[in-house]
């Protein structure tokens, strides 16, 4: 079964709301026309409403960076589920590891956050990865093991098959260091074979992996050639609309 290449732009903490629409009026210019490749944006929550307004009538879709598991309430600073929906979010990025990092993620809170998220019909971006410390010492596979049985914990198969998980080594993130092909595919065929067991062989054959962790113009088609690599979660060069259409026009380059 072959698998919609998925690439996204996570903008972390980067354009107000003006320099958000455009960013986004020129990204629209440059992907349309793109086709056989789905494309979202990850803005800033601030942005999330302006921009999805921009992109009526195209086809990149919309993501948020994070989300709260409540419904409602006493949360000061959370943004729940449904207020994501409201303002057009189609997908959420959960776990990045620099929520893991500076904010005090555990497997716990990514798997209630992931499970709110899907109740109220988001798709997820999962992201998992490892430090150089845990390569360095040979614990990738356990590490990456340990995360996604934390994640998915209590979830059955139904529509696994929409989720998304993001491999991004935590060393390869910002760095200009690249995993290379053969390291990314190592790990996501690692990753393949974890859904293999934890659910059907449908879920195992729909299941997008994308890769993360300075992809640029130059690197992404070597690493789209991986059989495992179904798409990128691109920081730094979606910033800009002319890397990031580079990007997404990999198949051209
Ligand atoms: P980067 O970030 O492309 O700037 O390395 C990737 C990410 O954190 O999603």
């Amino acid at each position: 079964m072959a698998r919609l290449p998925f690439i996204a732009g996570n903008w972390k903490m980067n354009k107000t709301v003006g320099e958000a629409l455009d960013l986004v009026r020129e990204l629209k210019g440059a992907v349309s026309g793109v086709k056989e490749v789905e494309v979202a944006v990850a803005p800033p929550f601030t942005s999330l409403h302006a921009v999805h307004k921009e992109l009526e009538g195209s086809s990149i879709r919309l993501a948020a960076q994070n989300l709260y598991w409540e419904e409602k309430g006493a949360f000061t600073g959370e943004i729940s589920p449904l207020m994501l929906k409201e303002v057009g979010c189609q997908y959420v990025i959960i776990g990045h590891s620099e929520r893991r990092q500076f904010f005090g993620e555990s497997d716990e809170t990514v798997n209630r956050r992931i499970k709110a998220a899907l109740a109220q019909g988001l798709r997820v971006i999962f992201c998992v990865g490892e430090t150089l410390r845990d390569r360095e010492e040979g614990k990738t596979f356990p590490l990456i093991e340990k995360q996604m049985e934390g994640g998915l914990k209590g979830l059955d198969g139904q529509g696994m098959g929409e989720m998304v998980i993001a491999y991004e080594p935590v060393w390869a993130i910002g760095t200009g260091k690249t995993a290379t092909p053969e390291q990314a595919e190592e790990v996501h065929r690692f990753i393949r074979s974890k859904i293999q067991k934890l659910y059907s062989r449908e879920v195992t054959e729909k299941i997008r992996i994308q890769y993360g962790g300075s992809v640029t113009p130059e690197n992404i088609r070597s690493l789209m050639n991986q059989p495992d690599v179904d798409g990128a979660l691109v920081g730094g060069a979606s910033l800009k609309a002319e890397s990031f259409s580079k990007i997404v026009r990999f198949k051209e380059m």
